[in-house]
């Protein structure tokens, strides 16, 4: 019997993705794998059930899925009642943020379902960037980001040279200018404004110089951490960098910021003050906002907030699902990645030597398998398995 895909409706109310596409259920389809969908998985993002069944994948109820697919896909976590629903040797693959949610892998490793958390993806190993859905939804929600400050600012983006006058240039700084920050950047120079970026990590330079837009040197002396990532400033620094970037941000219009430590919680770029001293009308949008605090302070996820001096703060928390089709088309090829590594001979195979699969496995087989996450759960580091060397005739 062929390998079956369940394909899962979103259940947040936020979320309007959906974690695989017609385009990659074609493709699936014709791999001889069988791809069952759940009725309406993929209406908000424009993907319509008819979409799927003209490539033979197959729309069905939730409860069908859950106790027959082999493989689950969906973009984030399941609710209780789809954990309780899930079967021993089940595969689910999805963004879990599962360093967040120490419980819910202890309860998926106790009935032995076995978990691919999306973003645990080591980034810097270049056979798994196709799989890689922090850049593809990163990307989505800096564009995003631009756009809908460009929609709250009440003026012109561009300069504007009329009969009736001329209008001056809006100017943008984008305060983190890792994947999210460069695509915002982009964007807003499309959009014709005049636009800076900020970035601890001094290799950010060259990519922001590379856009046409203008890098504002940081008074942190080298903030690049492991893996290409920013470290977590000292509590010196972070006074240093919120002094600074108050004068920064008076002197723009609208402030996109996107900066992340992992493992963190975000850190605090634009204080009360620095609110205070930006310009009346001026916007700032918070793509960190989360329920642990974002870069702006004060700044709630989902929500839009306007003070008497028509300054907005936009808690802009998952973006890139207010671009759902085109993100989802991008989410679907990291997870069609996915499932060509982890499916060979139409079986899951997954090998826990394979340093892909080491960090992108946050459960198999009863065990918490990922090393950050063993960490995060105080666990013990797994002993190394050695290779099974096999000798000629
Ligand atoms: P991220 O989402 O963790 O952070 C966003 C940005 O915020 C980063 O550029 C970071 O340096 C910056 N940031 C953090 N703390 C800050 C602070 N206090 N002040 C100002 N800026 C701060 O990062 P993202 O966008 O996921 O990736 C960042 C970098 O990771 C990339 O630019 C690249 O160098 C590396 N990367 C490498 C990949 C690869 O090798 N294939 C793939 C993706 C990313």
């Amino acid at each position: 019997m062929s390998l079956t895909i369940g394909v899962l409706k979103e259940q947040d109310e936020h979320e309007q993705r959906v974690s695989v596409d017609p385009e990659v259920t074609k493709r699936l389809v014709k791999a001889g794998l069988t791809v069952l969908v759940e009725l309406g998985a993929g209406t908000k993002a424009n993907f319509f059930d008819a979409d799927y069944e003209s490539v033979e994948g197959k729309i069905t109820d939730r409860a069908s899925i859950l106790s027959t697919a082999d493989v689950l896909t969906m973009i984030s976590n399941p609710d209780q009642a789809t954990l309780s629903a899930l079967k021993t040797g089940q595969l689910l693959i999805g963004q879990f943020n599962a360093l967040t949610v120490a419980d819910e892998m202890n309860q998926l490793a106790s009935t032995k379902v076995n978990v691919l958390s999306l973003e645990l993806v080591p980034r810097t190993i270049s056979r798994a960037q196709t799989m890689d859905v922090l850049s593809s939804q990163a990307s989505v929600a800096g564009y995003k980001a631009a756009l809908l400050a460009s929609n709250v600012f009440p003026k012109y983006f561009p300069m504007m040279i009329t009969a009736a006058g001329t209008v001056k240039p809006a100017k943008v700084l984008v305060l983190g200018t890792g994947v999210a920050g460069l695509q915002a950047i982009g964007t807003a120079k499309r959009l014709g404004a005049i636009v800076s970026g900020y970035d601890v990590r001094p290799a950010s330079r060259g990519e922001v110089e590379s856009l046409g837009a203008t890098f504002l040197t940081s008074s942190v002396s080298n903030g690049a951490g492991a893996g290409g990532y920013a470290r977590e400033l000292t509590a010196e620094e972070q006074a240093a960098q919120q002094k600074e970037l108050a004068d920064f941000i008076s002197q723009n219009d609208i402030i996109i910021t996107t900066a992340q430590v992992p493992g963190h919680k975000p850190p605090l770029l634009v204080t009360e003050e620095s609110i205070q001293n930006a310009k009346p009308g001026s916007v700032f949008v918070d793509l960190a906002a989360s329920e642990l605090g974002g870069n702006v302070a004060g700044s709630q996820p989902f929500e839009t907030n306007i003070d008497e001096r028509q300054v907005t703060i936009v808690g802009a928390a998952n973006l890139a699902s207010q671009v759902p089709n085109s993100a989802s088309q991008l989410f679907a090829k990291n997870v069609l990645a996915v499932l060509n590594y982890v499916i060979k001979d139409e079986t899951v195979q997954v090998d826990l030597q394979d340093d892909v699969f080491k960090d992108l496995v946050a459960v198999y087989d009863g065990e918490i398998v990922n090393p950050r996450l063993r960490k995060t759960l105080n666990l013990p580091e797994l002993p190394k398995v050695e290779p099974i060397e096999t000798e000629g005739d």
